[in-house]
């Protein structure tokens, strides 16, 4: 099947309108990345090489984006909705370029596996001319019926055509086809719209195939994979499904996830092997860990990169260019962004480091603040190796504190400080003996005296 050539026309033309969204329904994400991104990755891991998006509503929004996940894609825009044939057939020119196999996804079923889809296309290397995915709904209404006989597949009727014997068949159409690229044109050129709902159906290509005497079959796929979505119900729906899935696929890598259903992974997560992630850790876009880190509790990660045994959290917050070499900690209530934590460095606590470099081994006392921003641009701090900070430390930025520094708590440092040296930003502690008590008196008798005048 290898040296098939495969093409996957992807109509996304639809409104979306129970979405009740600005911006067109397959844009609407899932980990992260947008449901049609999702079918487009599906079908690549599939073999497809061409693509081509049929779009319609927002054209200009999915152009844009269609850019960012699939710059090779080809759109075209389907300008009347007549149905899904007619939707297919706005790609014509991609089609006609002579693929051995054209795969027809919807962008709204995003779930749909790179095996479900092989499968199908397995079938039109062994010479079928149309292969039709179907799945068992729980309930199959509104879903196209498949007609079947002798395992052949003879027609598929949809739900408003369907007499009431049809109506009672649960095998029905996910409304993804692999089509012989050689046939399928001609088969729907031949589509009419002589229907209940008087559209173009793609779903007519089977029985016109059957006439041409051309071998049509259906394969089956898990519900999952033909799941559409329509709202944001459903949206959610095949939210907890995708994470359902790479939750397994994590703990059969090798990672520990202690309570799998509070740990919300993004498309893109890279974790290694005997990494431990404790309850309620989201990963954002763009994470990798490597393998043996800790993620304690309650930790948000996006844009970060961990390297090996790292520990991080609980409650950490790591941002955008965040990078720990290993073995560096980055404790309770801290936050780093764009900012590197070179191996074994501590950040324990209740601190901000940002646009920032922590040297080896270098330790950040509780409370520490790099201020990195004047309210227009952003500055650099640099923290040499075995450098110290004490606690309730404000670093401003650009500063430098060299190798083995040693920075007094409480202080503000605005000037560099030099390798192995010590810096005071604070003001010098006075101690007056007996004061304190004499303090006491004095305000005990002023609220004695207060509180006798009120009475009077
Ligand atoms: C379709 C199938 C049905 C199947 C069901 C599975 C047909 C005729 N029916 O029905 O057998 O069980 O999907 O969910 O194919 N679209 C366009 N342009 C159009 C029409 C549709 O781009 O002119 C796109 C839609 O945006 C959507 C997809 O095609 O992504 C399916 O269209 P939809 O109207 O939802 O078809 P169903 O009635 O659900
Ligand atoms: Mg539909």
């Amino acid at each position: 099947m290898s040296q098939r050539t495969c093409l996957s026309v992807i109509l996304a033309a639809g409104e979306g309108t129970r979405m009740k969204s600005a911006m067109p329904k397959v844009l609407h994400a899932i980990a992260g990345l947008p449901m049609v991104a999702h079918v487009v990755k599906a079908a690549e891991a599939a073999g497809a090489t061409g693509l081509a998006l049929v779009i319609g509503h927002g054209a200009d929004e999915m152009r844009k984006a269609v850019q960012k996940f699939a710059p090779k894609a080809e759109s075209f825009v389907q300008e009347k909705r007549l149905g899904t044939a007619h939707a297919v057939l706005a790609a014509r020119e991609a089609i006609s370029k002579g693929y051995d196999d054209i795969l027809v996804m919807f962008g709204d079923t995003p779930l749909i596996d790179a095996q479900a889809l092989a499968a199908a296309r397995q079938k039109l290397a062994e010479g079928a001319a149309v292969a039709v995915i179907g799945f068992r709904p729980p309930s199959p209404t509104g879903y196209g019926r498949l007609i079947e006989k002798a395992g052949h597949l003879i027609a598929i009727r949809e739900e408003k055509d369907c007499s009431e014997q049809e109506k009672k068949i649960g095998f029905c159409n996910a409304g993804i086809m692999a089509v012989a690229g050689k046939h399928a044109l001609k088969l729907l050129d031949k589509v009419d719209n002589k229907n209940a709902k008087g559209e173009f159906y793609l779903t007519d290509i089977v029985e016109i195939a059957g006439a041409e005497g051309l071998d049509v079959v259906a394969t089956e796929a898990s519900f999952e994979n033909a799941l559409g979505i329509n709202n944001r119900a459903e949206l959610a729906e095949a939210e907890a499904i995708w994470q359902a899935r790479r939750r397994r696929e994590a703990m059969l890598a090798g990672v520990t996830l202690i309570a799998p259903e509070t740990v919300y992974f993004s498309h893109d997560t890279e974790i290694g092997a005997d990494t431990i992630v404790e309850p309620n850790v989201w990963f954002g876009p763009g994470v990798k860990i490597a393998s043996g880190a800790k993620i304690h509790a309650f930790s948000h990660i996006e844009g970060a990169t961990v390297a090996s045994n790292c520990d991080v959290g609980p409650f950490a917050r790591l941002r955008p260019g965040a990078d720990l070499k290993q073995k560096a900690k980055v404790g309770n209530f801290c936050e780093v962004k764009q900012a590197t934590i070179e191996e074994g460095a501590k950040v324990n606590h209740l601190t901000y480091i940002g646009d920032a470099r922590v040297g080896a081994a270098a330790n950040i006392g509780a409370g520490t603040v790099t201020c990195n921003y004047d309210g227009y641009s952003k500055f650099f701090t640099d923290i040499g190796e075995g450098a110290f900070v004490g606690s309730n430390s404000s670093l401003v930025a650009p500063v430098t504190i060299g190798k083995g520094g040693y920075i007094a708590s409480g202080s503000v440092i605005t000037e560099s400080v030099p390798d192995d040296a010590l810096a005071f930003g604070r003001a010098r502690q006075k101690t007056i003996p007996g004061k304190g008590k004499e303090l006491r008196e004095r305000f005990a008798s002023a609220a004695a005296a207060r509180k006798k005048a009120a009475a009077e």
